[in-house]
C-alpha cells in the first residue's frame, strides 16, 4: 500500500474494544451508595475493616438484607460467633434472618467444629478448595448474588505466622472471585490503637475497595467515621463521612466530616 504523508501503518495491531460497562450491585447501606458512585463493581470484593465494635459485622448483615429485600439472595460465613447468638443479636436489631433462610434469599455457614483440627496440617491450597466448595454449594443452591466473610481471618486455625495468613487470604479471594462470582465483603479487625488498614496487611491489596470504620473521640463525645479509603475504578474521592447505627436501618450514613 502506497503511504503518504507521515501516514503510518502498523500490521498486527488493532484498536482494543471499548471496555465493558461496569456492572454495579448497590449495597443499600443508607448514604452509602450516593458517595461510592453507584455501589460495588460485580463479582469484586471489597474490604470492611475497623477496631472492635465499630460496626463490621452489622455493616455487611445490612448488605445481605438489603440484597434479600431486592431478590439478590446472600451467603454468610459466620466465623466468630455462636450461630444462636447472631440470630437472637441481630432479631433484636429488627432482623428476622431465619424468616430470610427459610426463603432461600440468605444462607449462614459456620464452620464445624472439627475444621479446624481437621485442616490444621493441611497446604492453603486444601483448606482453601475445601471452603470454596463449601461456599460455592451453597451460592448456588440459593443462586447467592452477594457473599460475606466475617472476618476474613482464620481465627479457628490456631496461631499461624502471618506469612502463611496472608498467603491464605490471598488464595481464598482469588478463589471465591474465579469461582463464585459473587459480590463479596470480607472484613478484617484491626489491632486497637494500630494505624494499619488491615490486620494482615494483605486485605487491602486484594480488595476492589476498603471502607474502614472507626470510632473517633471529639470534644468530648464518640463519634462513629466511615472512611472511604479505595474504590477501584469509581470516581470517588478519599473522604471521612459519620455514620449512626440504628436498630432496624442498620448503618446509616449522615455526612461529610470536614477536616
Ligand atoms: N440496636 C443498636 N443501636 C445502636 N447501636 C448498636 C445497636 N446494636 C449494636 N450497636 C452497636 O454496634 C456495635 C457492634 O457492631 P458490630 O458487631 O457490627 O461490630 P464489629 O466491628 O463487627 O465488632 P467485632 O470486631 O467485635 O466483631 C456495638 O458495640 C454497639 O455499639
Ligand atoms: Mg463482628
Amino acid at each position: 500500500m502506497a503511504l503518504r504523508g507521515n501516514e503510518v501503518e502498523v500490521e498486527g495491531i488493532k484498536e482494543p474494544p471499548p471496555p465493558p460497562p461496569l456492572i454495579l450491585t448497590p449495597t443499600g447501606i443508607e448514604g452509602l451508595d450516593g458517595i461510592i458512585g453507584g455501589g460495588f463493581i460485580k463479582g469484586r470484593t471489597y474490604l470492611v475493616a475497623g477496631e472492635t465494635g465499630t460496626g463490621k459485622t452489622i455493616f455487611s448483615l445490612n448488605y445481605l438484607v438489603y440484597g434479600a429485600s431486592i431478590g439478590e439472595p446472600g451467603v454468610y460465613l459466620l466465623v466468630d460467633e455462636d450461630y444462636e447468638d447472631f440470630i437472637g443479636g441481630a432479631l433484636s436489631f429488627g432482623w428476622d434472618l431465619e424468616a430470610l433462610i427459610k426463603k432461600n434469599l440468605l444462607s449462614i455457614l459456620t464452620l464445624l467444629p472439627d475444621f479446624a483440627e481437621k485442616m490444621k496440617d493441611k497446604p492453603i491450597e486444601t483448606i482453601v478448595k475445601s471452603l470454596v466448595f463449601n461456599l460455592k454449594n451453597e451460592a448456588m443452591r440459593i443462586g447467592a448474588k452477594r457473599l460475606v466473610i466475617d472476618p476474613v481471618a482464620p481465627l479457628i486455625m490456631g496461631e499461624r505466622d502471618p506469612t502463611w495468613t496472608r498467603s491464605y487470604i490471598r488464595n481464598l479471594v482469588i478463589s471465591i472471585e474465579k469461582e463464585i462470582g459473587t459480590t463479596n465483603i470480607i472484613t478484617s479487625e484491626i489491632p486497637t490503637g494500630s494505624n494499619a488498614l488491615s490486620r494482615f496487611g494483605v486485605e487491602e491489596f486484594l480488595a476492589a475497595g476498603v471502607i474502614v470504620l472507626g470510632i473517633e473521640r471529639i470534644k468530648g463525645e464518640f463519634i462513629r467515621t466511615l472512611f472511604i479509603r479505595k474504590m477501584r475504578w469509581r470516581p470517588v474521592k478519599p473522604a471521612m463521612y459519620l455514620f449512626k447505627i440504628e436498630t432496624g436501618r442498620g448503618i446509616v450514613v449522615d455526612g461529610k466530616i470536614k477536616v
